[in-house]
């Protein structure tokens, strides 16, 4: 099938310029009116992968199908439409897609009619775009990060013509408001607060596929979160890939500290943001978290490495000193927080000595919990032309040791919780046991527990009983 005109491949390099043109916002959506009842009749599935940005996407791209008529279904064998909406921040997260794809490939043979469109951070790379064109006919629909607006008109596009529909700008262009939305969450919703990151960490795909920063206006996100508390909301997380870095695209000398305060005097029973880098985070921050009880006492703090070589050539901007300190003065300050952690191994030519500094900044803070990684070269990023002697075997053994090291402090903290009794924001029935109740402490734990007469949404207090590394049982009182 031929590619419809008028379409280009997306281009990393010319993604990660960054331009002074002040960013447009556009306040009104409009959907074009042959497109307006595309969906009628015809259901729709999303797969989504990665991170919360990936997940508020999809939130989008369901609520402007559902605008145009499509209804949402688990039925792959009889879907219209498949959405998979891609993560490009490791290989393996790559691979994972690739096998979904794949696997799809059957349901188009049976059904010509089906669209499958593949959009997400992958869609912003070169080789993925012509590997789908060249190898996957499955794929019908290719569509990037900066073009969900114009999903309407690609589908029309996919469903009334013999065509690959492609659509892929490599730069960010408008800021929408008033996107339609499908909140997936009942008590929880994700806010975002500024999109694209203009930090260029040396290993890190995402200033390229997501563009540069572009903060939403105070007023707009204030409004927002008013509509969610309107609407019973219990928790929303205000999302940024870097939230402390809020508002120094604008004009207006607003912060994050002026904007978590003023989300805080909306009301709503619980505030949440993710992810923080250390770099920006200001005392005037710290102030804010500590003063209102509706902003929970858990932070995000990615570290990355305890090792100043390594942070310098991640170009992380900090010291294993710097961030001590700022992870001190946070304890000091907001006493109850529980403090998490990013934390990649194996990046180029990572020394034993190096990496015992991780573990012994990693023993100085007592996570509450860490996301640890194999550092994975991604094409185009600084990192990925540095050379590298450590072997694959190493990197694992690594991984292996510094979990242990993590878990064990996780282990220690959670059984501090054991006779204590903390507020959960009830989400429902546990996974995998269905008499149990599952939902999250303030701290950001993963409480089980048992009880009676409970719905999801409630908060209910809970005496916990029992710790695990990950999650905390318990029961009702
Ligand atoms: N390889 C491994 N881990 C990575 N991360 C980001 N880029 C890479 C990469 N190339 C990790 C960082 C970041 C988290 C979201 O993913 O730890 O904080
Ligand atoms: Fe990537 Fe660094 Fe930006 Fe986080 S702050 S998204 S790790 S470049």
């Amino acid at each position: 099938m031929k590619i419809k005109e008028n379409w280009s491949l997306p281009d990393l390099k010319e993604a990660g310029r960054r331009t002074r043109s002040a960013i447009e916002r556009v306040d009104q959506y409009l959907i074009p009116a042959h497109a307006m009842h595309l969906g009628e009749g015809k259901t729709y599935h999303i797969s989504t992968y990665g991170c919360q940005a990936n997940e508020r996407d999809s939130e989008t791209m369901a609520g402007i199908l559902e605008t145009i008529g499509f209804k949402p279904s688990e039925d792959l064998e009889h879907v219209d439409v498949i959405l998979i909406n891609t993560c490009a921040i490791r290989q393996n997260a790559e691979e994972k897609v690739l096998g979904e794809i794949g696997n799809f490939k059957r349901l188009y043979k049976e059904n010509k009619d089906l669209i499958i469109g593949v959009c997400g951070c992958m869609a912003q790379e070169n080789s993925f775009v012509k590997l789908l064109l060249e190898k996957y006919p499955q794929v019908r629909l290719l569509f990037g990060t900066h073009n969900i607006q114009d999903l309407p008109q690609l589908l029309y596009e996919a469903m009334n013509e013999h065509t690959k529909v492609v659509k892929i700008y490599s730069k960010e262009g408008e800021v929408y408001e008033n996107l339609p939305v499908k909140r997936f969450g009942q008590h929880k919703a994700w806010v975002n607060i500024m999109y694209g990151c203009d930090k260029f960490c040396t290993y890190c795909i995402v200033p390229y596929t997501r563009g540069k920063q572009r903060s939403r206006t105070m007023e707009q996100i204030l409004k927002e979160v008013q509509e969610l508390k309107n609407e019973g909301y219990k928790e929303i997380t205000l999302l940024g890939q870097n939230v402390n870095a809020y508002g120094k695209d604008m004009e207006n000398g607003v912060d994050f500290a002026n904007l978590l305060e003023e989300v805080a005097k909306i009301g709503i029973p619980r505030i949440r943001f993710m992810t923080s880098h250390p770099w920006d985070f200001t005392d005037q921050m710290i102030d804010v978290i500590a003063q209102y009880e509706n902003i929970m006492p858990f932070i995000h703090l990615p570290m990355q490495s305890g090792d100043d070589e390594i942070l310098k050539r991640m170009g992380r901007r900090y010291t294993s000193e710097s961030y001590y300190e700022l992870y001190q003065k946070l304890k000091a300050k907001v006493p109850n927080a529980a403090i998490s952690t990013d934390i990649i191994v194996g990046f180029p030519n990572e020394s034993d000595e190096a990496f015992q500094n991780t573990l012994d900044l990693v023993e100085k803070c007592k996570f509450d919990n860490a996301f640890t990684f194999v550092y994975s070269p991604r094409p185009g990023t600084p990192a990925a032309k540095m050379e590298d002697t450590i072997d694959a075997e190493t990197k694992k053994q690594r991984l292996y040791t510094l979990n242990e090291k993590w878990g064990q402090y996780a282990r220690q903290i959670n059984t501090s919780y054991e006779g204590k009794v903390v507020r959960v924001l009830v989400d429902g029935m546990s996974k995998r046991n269905e008499n149990v109740y599952s939902g999250y402490s303030e701290t950001n734990k993963l409480v089980n527990f048992t009880g009676e007469n409970i719905h999801p949404g409630d908060f209910v207090d809970v005496l916990i009983e029992e710790a695990k590394t990950f999650s905390l049982d318990g029961k009702a009182i």
